[in-house]
């Protein structure tokens, strides 16, 4: 079984522990990897819908490892005891839900040791709330694959943090990502650029709010320009 880029960068956040758990595993090829790779004993797939979690228990079996990897059925984070797993990853899903996610069930999130966390869409909405609660930015990074740019975060909880982290562009970018060292941060700030002038080519200049949301486009595209040119 051969991870995308996309997974195989996520497993690169992957502490060696006892038991991962991995939320909205769909295939669970990310509890495969782990156990096979040695990076945990044990793991968790937990999916909200019969189909992925069938589907996880069908992949596991086939790699004979139904003694060390449990599928479970269920929302979020309801599947696992508190102290139950040391790392989870959530991946694939929307900012928006991972946020949620998170949310519902902190009294699990408090006890980890780290949360992986990679986004599909709305990587800004996620950002903006783990800068502005108790969590510690362990890392963040971006990777293009199959023609997409995904953003992974790691991140602990943390009771009192009073670290404030660098953000740009409202929560769009951060000191940690800018200085991740990842090979595809350059292309996604160029992708980032392109995506705004594209933009300013359909505001037009007719009202006050149009020249409000022109100036804010060139604003973004002028820092992009500035971070692209740092390194
Ligand atoms: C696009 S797949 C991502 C699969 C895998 N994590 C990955 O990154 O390749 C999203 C998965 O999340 C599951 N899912 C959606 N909402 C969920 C929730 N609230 N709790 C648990 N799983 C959820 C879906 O059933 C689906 O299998």
């Amino acid at each position: 079984m051969e991870l995308s880029k996309r997974l195989k960068e996520i497993t690169f956040f992957i502490d060696k522990c006892n038991v991962i758990a991995d939320i909205g595993t769909d295939h669970g090829y990310v509890p495969i990897y782990s156990v096979k790779s040695g990076l945990c004993l044990k793991a968790i797939a937990s999916d909200i819908n019969k189909g992925p979690v069938d589907k996880a228990r069908m992949n596991v079996k086939r790699e004979g490892l139904e003694k060390v990897i449990s599928c479970r059925k269920g929302p979020g984070l309801s599947t696992l005891e508190v102290n139950e797993a040391e790392i989870v990853i959530i991946a694939g899903m929307g900012g928006n839900l991972i946020r949620d996610i998170i949310v519902e069930d902190i009294a699990v999130v408090k006890e980890l040791k780290s949360l992986i966390l990679q986004p599909a869409q709305n990587p800004e909405i996620l950002r903006r709330f783990l800068y502005s609660h108790s969590f510690s930015i362990l890392g963040e990074t971006v990777v293009h694959d199959e023609g997409k740019f995904y953003e992974i975060f790691k991140v602990s909880y943390k009771e009192k943090n009073n670290i404030r982290y660098q953000e740009y562009m409202d929560y769009e970018l951060s000191d940690n990502l800018i200085k991740s060292g990842s090979p595809d941060i350059k292309p996604y700030l160029e992708f980032k650029i392109s995506s705004y002038k594209r933009i300013l080519n359909y505001i037009g200049e007719g009202t006050e709010t149009a020249l409000a949301r022109r100036q804010e486009v060139i604003n973004k595209i002028s820092l992009l320009t500035e971070v692209l040119n740092w390194g």
